[in-house]
């Protein structure tokens, strides 16, 4: 008996001790939700609606590798960012074969934004479709009534069929490119450069795998996402109602390999920090700037700073989320991966700093809280 009562308080205690509100970041560790779980949102991103923030992310499986979906996305909210109730599946994926979300398609990096216009809220993702592996490279977008879901599935596209981007020289639309051209020569690169996918893709639409979306101060909706074999960013222009595109989309550093952008506005700068292309592995991050979303982005350099700093703390970045209520706040969200077991993927959060010349920076902290930002 009394055994069987110590075990029922030492369980009481440990789920207690799991359930108790918690104050700082602790980047890498487990993260438990209010029921005590590890929060299960990869690739996620925030959306900051009526006083309490919602994290949408992939949601994965126990003992399962890789990143096809068979849940959908999983949504949590939270009043202080540190504490996070569990919504349930916001987005779920369909049970029907033919759809294009059928469980076992990928989707990937979603991300949520409001339209004040349309009173809906607008999830966008990245869709593979069902054991094509990454060929479709499609984005998909869906809308709620409210932010917690659910959220019905619109459509996906190959965005910008049939338009040039606007940052594209004028004499290129008409060029003709060598047939086989060896990856990686020298003609491959220029002619990458010059636009051989964007050519390739004109008819049916370019390729969007790693996405974000960026709502810019005059209420315009960007979709950034890796385009072009991953070779090429693109930011492109959504629809007043943020369901569609407008066909307005520029190019961002031809060839960069970029993949996970994430953007934000600081000191009147656009900044976006992305990784490069190394699959689930991490990498150096790259910061990039900008006088606007649609401007000239250019590379600077790799934000981390110390120890890890060439494979971003062993993580990849998803988000960057400005902190309300706080001038000049941001956190920048990031996933370690584990594709052996995507579930325990861990979330490496970190206060973006700011240097003398005022850009942007990231170094390892083991364990901080919001007030952080009040110490400038
Ligand atoms: C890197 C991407 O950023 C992730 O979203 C995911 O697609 C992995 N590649 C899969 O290898």
């Amino acid at each position: 008996m009394r055994t069987f009562l110590f075990l029922i308080a030492t369980v009481f205690f440990s789920f207690s001790a799991l359930c108790q509100k918690s104050t700082t970041f602790k980047p890498g560790e487990i993260w438990p939700d209010n029921k005590g779980v590890h929060i299960n949102a990869h690739g996620g991103g925030i959306l900051f609606h009526n006083g309490k923030y919602f994290w949408f992310g992939e949601h994965k499986v126990e003992g399962k590798k890789g990143n096809q979906a068979w849940v959908g996305v999983h949504c949590y909210s939270s009043g202080n960012l540190t504490d996070w109730t569990d919504e349930g599946i916001a987005f779920s994926v369909s049970n029907d074969p033919e759809s294009e979300i059928t469980a076992g398609c990928v989707i990937e990096r979603p991300k949520v934004i409001y339209n004040k216009k349309t009173g809906k809220f607008v999830m966008w993702f990245h869709l593979e479709l069902k054991g094509q592996g990454y060929k479709a490279a499609k984005t998909g977008v869906a809308v709620a009534d409210n932010p917690t879901g659910p959220y019905n599935f619109l459509k996906a596209v190959n965005p910008n069929a049939g338009v040039w981007p606007v940052n594209y020289n004028g004499e290129l639309i008409s060029k003709k490119f060598p047939e086989n051209l060896k990856d990686w020569s020298d003609e491959w690169i220029q002619a990458v450069k010059d636009g051989l996918f964007v050519h390739r893709d004109f008819e049916k639409g370019q390729m969007a795998r790693d996405m974000s979306l960026y709502i810019d101060d005059d209420g315009k909706a960007y979709h950034i996402h890796a385009s072009e074999e991953n070779l090429t960013l693109h930011i492109a222009e959504l629809t007043d109602d943020y369901t569609g595109f407008t066909g307005k989309y520029i190019r961002v550093l031809p060839t960069g390999h970029n993949e996970a952008p994430a953007l934000f506005k600081y000191n009147n700068k656009y900044f976006m920090i992305t990784s490069g292309c190394t699959g689930w592995a991490p990498n150096a991050a790259r910061l990039l700037v900008s006088g606007s979303v649609m401007g000239n982005w250019e590379y600077i350099e790799n934000p981390c700073v110390g120890t890890d700093k060439e494979l971003t703390f062993h993580a990849q970045s998803t988000y960057i989320l400005p902190v309300e209520g706080k001038k000049n706040a941001f956190i920048f969200m990031a996933d370690r991966w584990n594709p052996e077991n995507a579930i325990d993927g861990r979330y490496i959060w970190l206060p973006v700093q700011f240097n003398e010349m005022g850009n942007p920076y990231l170094e390892w902290i083991d364990e901080w809280k919001l007030s952080i930002f009040d110490k400038k």
